[in-house]
């Protein structure tokens, strides 16, 4: 454990603070959206502190903010250490923003012992994991890992700007973005540092955690369609949208539940939108996650089936349009391995395993390169909330636990200018 001046856990807290204040939002609430002015200005800031971290630093085709501090010589494969820069409206102040401050304190901490190592540390602060302004999540890791879609510059943010326009809006030329994207064999693996969003950690005493793997998610836009009218309409002949979809959302509930999935609704719109006019349309959101992707889409064809039914009987109709689809992703047993070594480093001879609901970058990276993920316990596992809270002697532990996990990588690791090393990892 480096016992080197670095940026500590309160420097850290402090960090989180002023982040915070980059913000689209008045009165002290957070909401950093991507391609934005508060995206630009924290890239900027956070790239300073990655210098001083040792690291050289670059802002990708796709935005994403890198730093990178080389091996024991140029150009050797990297271990990505990441997470995300944006956040949810109305968010708290460490989601993915912790994960980035403590892996660019862990880079600090290596490059101040004076220890070469045989790869380079990289530091990605994506640009768009919440997919809070386009709503398609994950389009900062996504980039890097060469899985970008086409469609998606079509995509249009709540005032009609599309994702294109906000690319030469913020100076990024969309006939790039591959450039943004990582080749296999230029990485190590990836490691990635999270507040945990849920209560496990807490409810067993412990600070942090292993992950094994990352739900799958998909999400949809259901429409469901009936007739507008006057309030004084009689039951009998009323098609009330709203009704239906009240309905429905109780047995998403009722259902995701009994199949021990996750299922959320967290918007919903109305038209016309008026005290005394039966609602004529209604739209809503379906975020559904599970640890297998198979179940999952299981339960999706059982709530088609269900909104079919409730439309029926009310005489309405219904449609839907995915608009995020996600595979579950595995953390890798090598690198299950060494979070679980860096977590014993600081103490805890019986690492905890949890098992991700929350969507993650990781999930996207693992199209590319083995990934590990390290959970912090969060007070009462609330997050996507101004209330959200770590203490500082876990995020300590959490610097402790990951720079000893990057050091076992290090011990796992072929020397690639070493003769006698087997064939060099890629
Ligand atoms: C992101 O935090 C998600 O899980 O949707
Ligand atoms: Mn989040
Ligand atoms: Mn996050």
């Amino acid at each position: 454990m480096s016992v080197l001046a670095s940026t500590s856990a309160a420097e850290i807290l402090e960090r989180c603070d002023r982040l915070a204040t980059f913000s689209s939002l008045p009165d002290g609430l957070i909401q950093r959206v991507y391609l934005s002015k508060e995206h630009r200005e924290v890239n900027d800031l956070v790239a300073e502190w990655m210098r001083q971290a040792g690291m050289r630093t670059w802002q990708d085709a796709a935005g994403n903010l890198c730093g990178r501090l080389e091996g024991r010589e140029q150009g050797l494969p990297a271990l990505l250490l990441g997470s995300h820069l944006d956040t949810v409206p109305s968010a708290g102040r460490y989601d993915g923003i912790l994960g980035v401050l403590s892996a660019i304190a862990v880079v600090e901490r290596i490059h101040s012992s004076g220890r070469e190592l045989p790869f380079a540390l990289e530091v990605v602060a994506f640009a768009d994991e919440e997919g809070t302004r386009f709503g398609r999540a994950l389009l900062g890791s996504r980039a890097l890992a060469g899985t970008w879609e086409d469609e998606w510059w079509a995509l249009e943010d709540e005032h009609g700007v599309s994702l294109r326009q906000a690319y030469l809006d913020f100076g990024l030329d969309p006939s790039r973005i591959g450039d943004a994207a990582r080749r296999p064999e230029e990485l190590v693996g990836y490691l990635e540092s999270h507040i945990e969003q849920g209560p496990y950690l807490e409810d067993e005493n412990k600070a942090l955690g292993v992950v094994s793997s990352i739900a799958g998610a998909r999400r949809f836009l259901i429409t469901i369609h009936g007739r507008a009218g006057h309030s004084g309409t009689p039951y009998e002949r009323r098609r009330d949208a709203l009704a239906g979809a009240s309905d429905a959302i109780l047995a998403i509930e009722r259902i995701a539940r009994s199949a021990q999935l996750i299922a959320t609704v967290g918007h919903l719109e109305v038209w016309p939108d008026a005290v005394n006019v039966i609602p004529g349309r209604v739209e809503f959101s379906l975020d559904l996650r599970g640890e297998y992707d198979s179940e999952r889409d299981r339960i999706w064809n059982v709530i088609q089936d269900m909104l079919s039914d409730i439309c029926r009987q009310r005489r309405l109709r219904w449609e839907s349009v995915q608009t995020h689809s996600a595979p579950a992703a595995s953390c890798s047993p090598r690198l299950k391995g060494v979070i679980s070594d860096g977590i014993r480093a600081t103490g805890d001879q019986r690492p905890m395993s949890l098992f991700s609901k929350a969507g993650h970058d990781a999930m996207a990276v693992a199209e590319i390169t083995e990934i590990g993920m390290m959970f912090i316990r969060c007070e009462g596992g609330v997050s996507h909330h101004p209330d959200e809270h770590v203490t500082e002697d876990d995020v300590a532990k959490a610097l402790d636990a990951f720079e000893a996990a990057v050091l076992a990588v290090v011990d796992d690791t072929p020397d690639p200018l070493d003769p006698v090393s087997p064939t060099p990892v890629g």
